[in-house]
């Protein structure tokens, strides 16, 4: 008999997949019967990530995913390991410095967009490639990918553009069947969020942490395991008829 869940037998490509959403997204999908190719920059950390997962479910490639050449060959590795994608989560991201306009650094700012829009872009080109009919993309983009702020200027433009790449990318896959989607999560409880806000609470003069708690309409900061739920739901069969949208997995923060 074969594996049962949600996604029994699939195959799924998690970029940023030693940090803590792309982690917990692999758990959870493992439970769910699926195999996964975890790609992150930190060989170290992904040896770790397998051997918690266990090497009958999960590998791993060492990749940039700003760089063609690796993106490309950690998608022949997974064909080669398990066999053709079923799923992809481009998860991978850097927030980069958080700074006045003014004094926001020009050559971060294009490392950041990088990494974003040209990491996506690259796991769709080549990716997509690789992947059967009918399988599932999700991007990880951002509340800040439908509202601005101050300060987080290449972050927050690299999380709109991957919008406009999932809506446009989505019309051509939807022709093989391939469902493309962002998803959305607000701040979550983790070492990434952290960062953000230590560096945010300096510029706000207040605890960044706080603020969000109280713009938020479910008043709290979501769990790493509250957004793999929805990237499973968009992976899985249950969004069968989900194409080209947006997924605000952010407790109401933009309502
Ligand atoms: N934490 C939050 O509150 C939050 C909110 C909204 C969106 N996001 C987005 O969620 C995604 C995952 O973030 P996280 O919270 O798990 O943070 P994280 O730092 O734990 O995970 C991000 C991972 O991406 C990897 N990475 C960075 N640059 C890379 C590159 N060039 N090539 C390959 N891997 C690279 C990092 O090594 C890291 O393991 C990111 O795209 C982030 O922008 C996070």
């Amino acid at each position: 008999m074969g594996p049962s869940g949600e996604l029994a037998g699939k195959v799924c490509v998690i970029t940023g997949g030693a940090g803590s959403i792309g982690l917990a997204t692999a758990r959870l999908f493992v439970r769910q019967g699926a195999r996964v190719m975890l790609a992150d920059l930190d060989a170290a950390a992904l040896r770790a990530a397998v051997a918690e997962l266990g090497d009958e479910h999960a590998d791993f490639h060492a990749t940039d995913v700003c760089e063609g050449a690796q993106v490309r060959e950690l998608f022949e590795h997974a064909v080669r390991r398990f066999g053709p994608v079923d799923v992809i989560f481009s998860n991978a991201g850097t927030v980069g410095p958080i700074a006045p306009l003014a004094e926001y650094p020009e050559e971060d700012f294009d490392r950041v967009l990088a990494v974003h829009v040209r990491g996506a872009f690259l796991c769709c080109k080549h990716g997509i490639a690789r992947m059967r009919d009918g399988g599932s993309v999700i991007i990880t983009s951002s509340v800040v990918g439908v509202r601005g702020d101050p300060g987080a200027y290449a972050y927050i433009t690299a999380k709109h553009a991957q919008v406009g790449l999932m809506r446009s990318v989505a019309k051509e896959a939807a022709a093989r069947g391939i469902r493309v989607n962002t998803i959305h999560p607000g701040p979550i409880a983790n070492a990434f969020q952290q960062r953000v806000e230590s560096s945010l609470s300096e510029v706000m003069q207040r605890d960044a942490g706080e603020f969000f708690d109280q713009i938020i309409p479910l008043g709290r900061h979501g769990r790493p395991e509250e957004v793999a739920r929805s990237v499973l739901y968009l992976a899985s069969e249950q969004s069968s008829f989900v194409t080209g949208s947006l997924l605000m997995v952010d407790g109401g923060m933009t309502a």
